[in-house]
């Protein structure tokens, strides 16, 4: 579907809120706390951003995006769209979903918020017992700590990492009743913390939901130089661009489904090469001899199975 983009605000030091409608005015399709939306937001490139408007106004979409060095997707939204301008959008679906639960613990790092702060709308609205942890570089960056605030009553933890105050989720998960539901949005670093905490306490893998980011980089990433055995191509692969969206732009067909490194969907062998695996869904042994190529990097060149 298309959406214009009616309106752009800086929320916190990076962080830009899009408001999106229908361009005739309709009302959009409904959509769940914890929902995302696909933006094409050029040829082969797409990204997912949580949903932060309130399902129960469907007038309008609002997404915030962290800009962040190296991230193709956050530089285009922040220094080419405009308010006026129209996007192509998938419609909305929900894979980070609330369960019924005596009690939430949300735990949110930087932009990871975005999400949180949409269980915490629903679960103040459903009366439901929660608490919020909210973890940000520093107090600039903390975009809608005002509304966690307010969703939250008094239940809101902050964590500011610039005046040392790191967040300790051992010590979170330990103190909460053990029927909690556990709910992570963050970098890749907290939601593996939260979830090998979790499991090392004996919560069950249904209390633990969490949603990452997707493909990052770090400032030491260099470009990728790909071999692939199969088809006998070789692609040079700039820090922005996945190794999956490289493989996919030269017309090689990879199964995916998340692009989040979450699912499994697009596990490829290793030939050679040192892959740096950054998803949430391989096990050693996987690792071992085989990448997911929608967030995982390599250093220098890799040979893979396609
Ligand atoms: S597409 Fe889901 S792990 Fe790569």
């Amino acid at each position: 579907m298309k959406l214009t983009i009616s309106r752009v605000d800086l929320l916190a030091e990076d962080v830009r809120a899009f408001e999106l409608r229908d361009p005739a005015g309709a009302a959009l399709p409904a959509f769940d706390s914890g929902a995302h939306i696909e933006l094409h937001l050029s040829a082969g490139l797409t990204r997912r951003y949580s949903l932060t408007s309130d399902p129960a106004d469907l007038s309008h979409y609002a997404i915030a995006v962290l800009h962040h060095a190296g991230g193709r997707g956050s530089s285009l939204l922040h220094e080419r769209f405009k308010a006026g301008d129209t996007i192509e959008a998938e419609a909305p679906r929900t894979e980070f979903a609330l369960a019924d639960a005596r009690h939430g613990i949300l735990i949110a790092g930087g932009i990871g918020v975005t999400p949180i702060l949409s269980h915490a709308r629903e679960l103040a609205r459903r009366g439901a017992s929660f608490e919020v942890h909210y973890a940000a570089h520093s107090r600039e960056r903390m975009a809608f700590r005002d509304a966690v605030e307010g969703y939250s009553g008094g239940r809101a933890f902050y964590y500011i990492s610039s005046e040392s105050g790191r967040m300790d989720v051992a010590a979170i998960l330990k103190s909460s009743p053990t029927e909690s539901h556990i709910y992570v949005c963050g970098p890749p670093g907290l939601v593996e913390s939260v979830r090998e905490t979790a499991a090392g306490l004996g919560l069950k893998p249904d209390q633990i939901h969490f949603e990452s980011f997707g493909a990052l980089w770090i400032a030491t990433d260099e470009s990728v130089h790909l071999e692939l055995t199969h088809s006998g191509l070789t692609l040079d692969v700039p820090v922005g661009q996945t190794l999956l969206e490289a493989i996919e732009a030269a017309g090689v067909w990879v199964p995916y489904d998340c692009r989040r490194g979450e699912c499994h969907m697009c596990l490829t062998q290793v030939v050679a090469g040192q892959p740096v695996h950054r998803d949430h869904c391989l096990s050693q042994a996987e690792r071992e001899t085989s990448m997911t190529p929608c967030v995982s990097w390599a250093r220098g060149s890799l040979v893979l199975e396609l």
